[in-house]
């Protein structure tokens, strides 16, 4: 009944509630849906997403698609141009509609929509959903950042990385959904290129390389009733890592040889898809093998994030990849983010008026040397200890520039872990920043818990504060205070449903760099026999597979 009228609303032009506060809605929202003629079943498989929120709007996103495994990643829609309409509304009933238009669903762009609305109150909460013809999305959730100048008193916000459809269930995206944060970051990994097969769910079609491929399987992901609920819930701001492309891949460079001719074609196509599909504003359309990802986005002067994109710009892995003791990863000509981000990075630190100033960001920040020998670092090369200078130039720039609370977030590694983010890991003594890394959603698959949470690196690299090897998402909560960090587990992907459970709770106080733990909660029947070497070699075979 209640979808009956909300239907029966739309179709009559928003004739609910406030439709004096949006002139010309009615009239935009009543143009005939071009020639196009309107598919019988609902073009809205794919869900509803909103991103990249601002103090006046942010963008909601959709995508039409009949077929969303189509193989020419065209959903099965016609190759017309469709009129979707979009409203938004300051209640969940869209009682009070105050912001509504059409905007062109193209099949150059895979029928994909990009609202950036804008005219809204700054922090605060709104409903956004889409028609076409008598289809209605379902709603999402989305809010504004505050003003500027506001003072805000504090900021739910949920970070994930690393999902891998065949891996296992999105259960960790519903689950985070349920909490209703006030954010949430994607760290990178939101889909895998393999071909293959998993746990009973597999990729439809063969490793992506193809403009087809990577929107088929961008198409895939999102009919995810899990990860619907998770886009549905909250405004994302999204940073990509390795996957969405290529495993491992540097710029330009392909993972392999045999895998180079033609690679920037490649990349474009994926950062195409990339974009078609996530809610990103204009200035991230991309323009053949380029998009412009990195960006920051304020929570009044609680929070700066500071978005980096660690893939389109690096310097090539030192020393062929993989972990290494490798005299090239101090090379000063190298750079992670390329210099130009490093620049933007630092002038951001000098600039900063926030709290706290978070890196949303890929790989790992802080060391995590596999060799027990102090004469001897042995560290993966495509994280930071790879690119050691450029961690340093980033790393003194914030210590230069008195950043009050630098926080890095972390994925891509498959583990929750903590880290205190030292100037000299050769002389740990007082942390001058803290790095919190969300596990994935499922790649990895179920993994297992350990007992007092410790890696076995950690014997060696003081740094290294926590670690579990489950499954799950962190969640915050800022204030002028202290930012508390909730590493959320599930106990397993291979089934759906799972509970999520706080595994371990972090607090860092305002103005005091490094984590304190305050609470750690495993679950015996989680945890693993496995060796320290096992450990290791899981956690180094975890980082340098291709999913
Ligand atoms: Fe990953």
């Amino acid at each position: 009944m209640e979808t009956t009228t909300r239907r029966t609303a739309l179709r009559t032009g928003l004739a609910v509630g406030s439709a004096a506060l949006v002139p010309g809605a009615i009239l935009l929202d009543q143009r005939p849906s071009a020639a196009a003629v309107i598919p019988r079943s609902d073009p809205f498989t794919l869900g509803v997403a909103s991103g990249d929120p601002e103090p006046d709007g942010f963008v909601i996103w959709t995508r039409l698609a009949l077929e969303p495994l189509a193989a020419d990643g065209l959903g099965g829609m016609p190759s017309s141009t469709y009129q979707v309409n979009w409203q938004v509304a300051t209640d969940e009933r869209f009682e009070n509609v105050v912001k509504a238009g059409a905007t062109a669903a193209t099949p150059a762009w895979a029928h994909s929509v990009h609202v950036e609305v804008a005219g809204l109150q700054p922090g605060r909460e709104y409903w956004y959903r889409f028609r076409l013809g008598k289809h209605v999305s379902r709603s999402g959730r989305a809010l504004t950042t505050p003003a500027l100048a506001s003072s805000p008193s504090s900021l739910d916000m949920a970070f994930v990385s690393c999902s891998n459809l065949p891996a296992g269930y999105f259960t960790a995206y519903r689950r985070l959904a349920e909490e209703r944060p006030d954010l949430v970051l994607h760290l990178g990994d939101y889909q895998y290129e393999g071909g293959g097969t998993g746990i009973g769910r597999q990729h439809a079609g063969p490793e992506t390389k193809t403009l087809a491929g990577y929107r088929q399987r961008h198409a895939q992901y999102k009919t995810d009733l899990d990860l619907q609920e998770a886009h549905a819930v909250a405004p994302w701001l999204v940073v990509w890592d390795d996957h969405e492309v290529d495993n491992n891949y540097a710029d330009d460079l392909a993972d392999r040889p045999v895998e180079q001719p033609g690679f920037l074609d490649r990349r474009a196509a994926a950062y195409r898809a990339y974009y078609e599909n996530m809610p990103l504003r204009r200035r991230s359309v991309p323009a053949g093998p380029d998009l412009d990802l990195y960006r920051r986005s304020g929570w009044g002067d609680l929070a700066t994030f500071h978005m980096l994109d660690t893939r389109q710009y690096r310097s090539n892995q030192a020393c062929g990849d993989g972990y290494k003791n490798c005299p090239d990863a101090d090379d000063p000509t190298r750079s992670l983010p390329g210099f130009e981000q490093e620049q933007w990075l630092l002038d951001g630190f000098r600039d900063s008026r926030a709290k706290w100033d978070i890196l949303g960001q890929q790989v790992f920040f802080g060391r995590r040397d596999n060799n027990p020998d102090p004469a001897t670092t042995t560290v993966g090369m495509d994280a930071w200890d790879g690119y050691r200078a450029s961690r340093q130039r980033i790393t003194q720039g914030w210590v230069d520039a008195q950043v009050r609370n630098p926080v890095v977030l972390t994925g891509d590694v498959h583990a929750h872990w903590a880290s205190d983010l030292y100037l000299d890991y050769d002389n740990p003594t007082t942390p001058v920043g803290s790095e919190l890394i969300t596990s994935s959603i499922t790649s990895g698959g179920n993994g297992y818990d350990e007992a007092d949470g410790t890696h076995p690196w950690a014997a060696w690299n003081p740094n290294l504060r926590f670690w579990t090897n489950l499954r799950g998402y962190v969640s915050t909560t800022i204030t002028k205070t202290e930012m508390t960090a909730r590493f959320r587990c599930v106990p397993q992907v291979t089934v759906p449903d799972a509970e999520a459970f706080t595994r371990a709770t972090f607090v860092i106080e305002d103005g005091v760099a490094g984590l304190q733990q305050e609470q750690a909660a495993p679950v015996p029947q989680l945890r693993s026999s496995r060796t320290d070497e096992q450990k290791i070699a899981d956690t180094i075979a975890s980082e340098t597979h291709t999913s």
